[in-house]
């Protein structure tokens, strides 16, 4: 299956992943029910006391909008099988059990919002024998496969048009290797027929790579990193401690500058970034996350031309200080570590620059170019205008640069 393309992927640049299901009521992640060998009919008991009152998808959407995201993507369903969507082939719903179609809220609020819509969905569901040993019971595993395709057809014939189907859970309990992606799995979920079932429902949706088949987007899961390949990558981070993709009570977020710099670095690579939510049972959002999303808007409103539609770090060019991001000729380099001398050094960089300016301001500074790429942006603050990631916009032509007085300097 050849990679789908879409120009809104790249331009958007930004995500914001959102878990909430009925394991948000225990506050120690979406795994609890899992780790805790939770019988099913405690699990179903969930089902029975979830509130999503204060559960706002138009804020939650606005709050993404607000921090520079440029679509959101909602876990329609996740590993525990309770779906926050209609659908006719489980009573296990958000519509049944209270009455709300959560999947139809979120998606609404996406689109009056201008936002892309993506949405989440688990192949495996723990209520299923079939996922824990699909060879003592195949009927189990393959009602659970057959689950999949009808929910995923009713995702994608009853709620619009979906921008992009982030599926996960894409494995089996026994799986060698313990593998996540890859020919086993595809096998295992008829992967390739369950393509074409997507792909001739939504022709321009695109799919990450969590079916067992590559799909259109790699999802580096924790880190950053490049497809490797002409796939999109897109990396995938909790706003909090690493186990904590759903709610989990007292956990530690992770502070400003780690979120930022690994949304930078991962652009630096061409990739784009999802940086995950967890609301509580309610469907609130806890004060430090709302802080973080703020923040984030705070520095997007001054910098998003260095995100929105860039593309990689041009190979060569480097800095101890911060990383870089591109568009067109023009460079735009993310300084994280503020140097102290007045004046900031890159090498490497084979393009003309006719102009230096600090990103956030559009204040000018005075430059030089010498051989091996070398750039000195000079007369800088001593303290960085951003303690966090500053940003100056570098504009080039093709022109040469100086040329190179044959060995390295040192050398
Ligand atoms: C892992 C977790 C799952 C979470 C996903 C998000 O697969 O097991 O709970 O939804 O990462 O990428």
């Amino acid at each position: 299956m050849h990679p789908h393309k879409q120009d809104w992927f790249n331009e958007s640049k930004l995500c914001m992943f959102i878990h909430y299901g009925l394991y948000s009521q225990i506050g120690r992640g979406e795994w609890t029910q899992f780790y805790d060998k939770m019988p099913h009919e405690e699990v179903e008991a969930l089902a029975r006391t979830f509130d999503p009152k204060n559960f706002d998808a138009e804020e939650l959407v606005l709050l993404a909008k607000n921090a520079g995201f440029r679509y959101a993507c909602l876990t329609s369903r996740h590993h525990e099988g309770f779906c926050l969507f209609d659908s006719k082939v489980s009573d296990f719903t958000s519509v049944k059990y209270m009455g709300r179609d959560l999947l139809r809220e979120f998606v609404e609020a996406c689109r009056k919002h201008d936002m892309k819509v993506a949405v989440y969905y688990s192949l495996l569901d723990w209520r299923y024998k079939g996922y824990f040993d699909y060879q003592k019971h195949p009927e189990s595993k393959a009602s659970m496969v057959q689950q999949a395709f009808d929910q995923v057809r009713e995702i994608l014939t009853n709620y619009g048009k979906i921008d992009y189907l982030w599926f996960d859970g894409g494995w089996y309990e026994g799986v060698p290797g313990g593998a996540i992606r890859g020919k086993l799995l595809s096998e295992f979920w008829d992967s390739p027929r369950l393509l074409e079932m997507i792909y001739s429902l939504q022709p321009d949706i695109l799919v990450n790579d969590r079916t067992g088949e590559p799909g259109d987007v790699t999802t580096p899961e924790q880190q950053t990193g490049a497809s490797g390949d002409e796939r999109y990558s897109e990396a995938c981070m909790t706003i909090g401690d690493r186990q904590g993709w759903g709610f989990i009570q007292n956990n530690n977020l992770r502070p400003f500058p780690f979120i930022l710099q690994n949304i930078i670095v991962q652009l630096s690579f061409g990739g784009n970034f999802n940086l995950n939510i967890g609301p509580m049972a309610d469907g609130s959002l806890r004060d430090g996350e709302r802080q973080l999303l703020t923040q984030l808007g705070s520095w997007m409103e001054k910098n998003s031309e260095s995100v929105y539609g860039t593309g990689r770090a041009p190979a060569g060019v480097i800095s101890v200080m911060g990383e870089f991001t591109t568009k067109g000729n023009d460079l735009y380099w993310h300084i994280f570590r503020w140097p102290h001398r007045g004046e900031a050094i890159l090498s490497g960089l084979r393009k003309k620059v006719t102009r230096v300016t600090l990103l956030a301001s559009g204040k000018e500074y005075p430059f030089e170019q010498q051989a091996y790429g070398r750039l000195i942006v000079k007369d800088i603050p001593l303290l960085a205008p951003d303690a966090v990631d500053t940003v100056f916009k570098i504009e080039c032509t093709d022109e040469p640069t100086p040329a190179d007085p044959g060995t390295y300097g040192i050398l």
